[in-house]
């Protein structure tokens, strides 16, 4: 194990967040038939939609703008090109789904081929999704903690914290 920073902390705490959501999309597709959209599900739609694009948004942006130009400063630009090539890979899909979600919690239904396009879509986005969360989890935190100094974690760690808001 490695020491915990501060802004790998925050970090963390958002991939468990996003973890938990994709836990629940792989319950909610895993269904059989097409579901129906009750109160809870359209609930459930507009918060899976919004924990997802915060993801891809904040949480993406804060990583490309923020933390990876202090890597490629010190030298660790390897780490940050695979990384940065997930985000690529991730970030259409993410926001896919996020519209298809609150399409149909708009509509009040989904429809067969709309179902199936948001459940292929879905399935898709948990694996690389999941894939890449635990690369970070594994590498990108231990890294911070190996070479970001106090300082830099301080900054880094406040400059986060206000972008969530
Ligand atoms: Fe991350
Ligand atoms: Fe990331």
């Amino acid at each position: 194990m490695f020491t915990q920073t501060q802004i790998g902390g925050l970090l963390h705490q958002a991939h468990m967040a996003t973890i938990e959501s994709l836990q629940q999309l792989e319950e909610f597709i895993g269904a059989r038939g097409i579901p129906a959209i009750d109160d809870g599900v359209r609930k459930f739609l507009d918060r899976f939609a919004r924990t997802m694009r915060e993801e891809v948004e904040l949480h993406f942006g804060f990583e490309e703008n923020h933390l990876f130009p202090v890597f490629l400063s010190l030298g660790e630009s390897g780490i940050v090109t695979m990384l940065t090539h997930e985000h690529r890979s991730i970030l259409p899909l993410a926001i896919q789904v996020a519209d298809l979600a609150q399409a149909a919690a708009a509509a009040g239904s989904f429809g067969e081929d709309s179902w199936r396009e948001f459940r292929d879509a879905g399935a898709e986005l948990i694996e690389r999704e999941i894939f890449h969360v635990q690369k970070e989890e594994m590498g990108l935190l231990a890294a911070i903690s190996s070479l970001v100094d106090p300082q830099t974690d301080a900054s880094l760690a406040e400059t986060y914290r206000k972008l969530q808001g």
